[in-house]
């Protein structure tokens, strides 16, 4: 119970978790997650998704990951990033359709099934915000300072 409590708090605004509902029964469900704790990650989140096997193969996760990618939007994210258990072609196809691309492989990195896993990293960038801009030129007027000899 306590780590179920940690893991909402830690979901808490700018993160977010969705639940896909047909009729009153949860069939799916996702999180956007911080990255990392470390402060200049703040701006990358992780994408979860999970559909009940029943209700596979008719959008559920589809909904889903575009609440994701609206979400991150909203909370004015960077990128984000999905890990994916190779031989996944359902959630890889899912991934690649709202623009994840593959960024890289992390070799026998999960154990299961008595068997080494490989994951597949992908990853979707956002178009630069104003915000990017702004700390941009913030960045250039202090370092014109640094270097003026009248200051
Ligand atoms: C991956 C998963 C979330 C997809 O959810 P879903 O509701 O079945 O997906 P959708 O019906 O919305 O289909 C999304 C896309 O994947 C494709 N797809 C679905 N099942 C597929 C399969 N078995 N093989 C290849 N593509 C598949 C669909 O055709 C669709 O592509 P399209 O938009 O080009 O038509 C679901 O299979 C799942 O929960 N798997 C187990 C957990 C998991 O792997 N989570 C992801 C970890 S990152």
């Amino acid at each position: 119970m306590r780590t179920q409590r940690r893991w909402w708090a830690e979901h808490a605004r700018p993160w977010s978790v969705f639940v896909a509902d047909r009729a009153g029964d949860v069939v799916g469900w996702a999180s956007l997650s911080r990255w990392s704790d470390r402060p200049g990650y703040r701006r990358t989140g992780e994408v979860s998704i999970y559909v009940r096997s029943d209700a596979r193969g008719r959008g559920v996760g589809r909904a889903l990951i575009e609440q994701l990618v609206a979400s991150g939007a909203q909370a004015g994210l960077h990128t984000l990033l999905a890990r994916i258990a190779d031989g996944n072609a359902a959630s890889v196809r899912l991934h690649t359709r709202q623009g994840f691309v593959l960024v890289g492989v992390l070799h026998e990195v999960g154990y299961k099934f008595d068997r080494w896993i490989d994951v597949q990293m992908l990853q979707r960038m956002y178009p630069p915000t104003p915000h990017d801009g702004l700390a941009r030129r913030a960045r250039r007027v202090s370092r014109m300072r640094r270097r003026s000899p009248s200051e």
